[in-house]
């Protein structure tokens, strides 16, 4: 049970210079936005999209289900999953002047810095019109066939990196299948494909985090739907928000054994590192996905799974103690890893396999925020030097 005194301390709320008001660091806690996407609730260690429990739709339903869910307002029935799916199936293909494009851009940069140009070339190549200019029908099928594409981005991406040739799309295997399929070139065992699928329905979407919420200031100016989906891709590049499935697991490696643990995680502290994996801004207890995903790892087999959870158990107790009050517990990216390295997914496509999801959420608070548009544009409290003061002559 998290205490009062807990959230204060956590909260982080300091005074503002002279005026006496307060103003929360990094927004934390102000509400910006009205939406009917979902809502995270964060003392209770739980978040749903929609109506539905994201947990429960993770358990009961596909991708495209909650895809469909997000997009359309509600669960398609079995017809209706039929006709989505075979829609969004048959968008997957890359547009030829994106693909002539991508051997020369899967070289520059990492996978997540390839995705961000190559959804500017794709909305550059298909046309794609300032949202102020185009209806909602128009806006909704771009964004299908971006949430379709940018698997297919990243798997060539991944391939062409790697001095392979892409493998095109398969139209009769569903999404998450596909994209393992993509990324190796072989059928995934049903169980990877299962749990792969499950991770993806859990970060389809999460609130007004710091990409959801960079996707629609891009989108309030008017501007395409690939600025804004590129701009989120940005903000989710940083390790504070998006980049640290693959640091957790480097974290472990260099960890090697559960003894040394201990050790380990007291020396980076000591360091003031971060610890990745832990800690978030909304959740102070445990993060539902992280639960979720800790299930979903348990069975794939292998070492690791289970080497995770007694380091986890280690880190909660060393952060409890050397930052009491701070509530820090596992956060998404922890199990995220260990889910993606069980199921064969390199480590570098970590944070791009969790932006290949998120497109899907990013895409809906897109559609949200131009339906109900008003610019968005905050103020900020000046704190510098009284002006205006004389111009020095040169
Ligand atoms: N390791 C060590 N200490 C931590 C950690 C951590 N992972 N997270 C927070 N703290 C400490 C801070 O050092 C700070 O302590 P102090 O008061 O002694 O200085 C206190 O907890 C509060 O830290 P803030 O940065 O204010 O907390 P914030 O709410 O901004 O943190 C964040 C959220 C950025 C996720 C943070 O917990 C973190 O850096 N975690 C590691 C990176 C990570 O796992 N990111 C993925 C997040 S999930 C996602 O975006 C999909």
């Amino acid at each position: 049970m998290v205490s009062l005194r807990d959230l204060l301390a956590v909260a982080q709320i300091r005074p503002a210079d002279g005026t006496g008001e307060e103003l929360p660091r990094g927004l934390e806690g102000v509400v910006v936005a009205e939406t009917s996407v979902g809502d995270v609730r964060g003392l209770e260690g739980f978040y749903h999209y929609r109506q539905y429990s994201a947990v429960d739709l993770a358990a009961r339903r596909s991708f495209e289900d909650v895809w469909h869910l997000l997009f359309d307002g509600e669960l398609p029935d079995r017809t209706e999953s039929a006709r989505f799916v075979r829609e969004v199936a048959g968008m997957r293909a890359l547009p030829p002047g994106v693909a002539d494009l991508l051997p020369a851009l899967a070289s520059m940069g990492g996978p997540l810095d390839a995705l961000r140009t190559g959804i500017s070339m794709l909305g550059a190549e298909l046309g794609w019109q300032p949202s102020i200019d185009i209806d909602d029908a128009e806006l909704r099928t771009q964004a299908l066939r971006l949430c379709s594409v940018v698997p297919t981005l990243l798997a060539a991406i991944f391939r062409l990196r790697n001095g392979q040739d892409p493998v095109p799309p398969r139209p009769d295997l569903s999404h998450a299948a596909n994209y393992l399929w993509m990324l190796s070139g072989q059928e995934a065992p049903a169980a990877h494909v299962r749990a792969i699928e499950q991770y993806l329905v859990l970060t389809i979407d999460h609130g007004f985090n710091a990409s959801t919420f960079a996707a629609r200031v891009i989108a309030s100016t008017g501007a395409d739907l690939a600025a804004a989906i590129g701009g989120a891709v940005g903000a989710l590049s940083g390790p504070l928000h998006g980049g640290a499935p693959s640091r957790a697991l480097d974290m472990l490696d260099s960890i090697g054994t559960p003894d040394r643990a201990d050790q380990w995680i007291r020396d980076a502290v000591k360091r003031g590192d971060r610890i990745m994996g832990f800690g978030h801004r909304v959740y102070k207890m445990d993060d539902p996905r992280s639960l979720f995903l800790r299930g979903v790892a348990r069975p794939l087999g292998g070492s690791l799974p289970d080497f995770a959870e007694q380091v986890e158990r280690t880190i909660v107790d060393v952060l409890a103690e050397l930052k009491p009050g701070r509530q820090l517990y596992t956060n998404v990216e922890f199990f995220a890893g260990v889910v993606m390295d069980t199921c064969g997914i390199s480590r570098e496509m970590f944070t791009p396999t969790f932006a290949s999801g998120r497109t899907v959420g990013w895409s809906t608070h897109v559609m949200e925020q131009v339906r109900e548009n008003r610019l968005i544009r905050p103020a900020a409290r000046y704190v510098g030097p009284a002006a205006p003061q004389p111009v020095p002559a040169t």
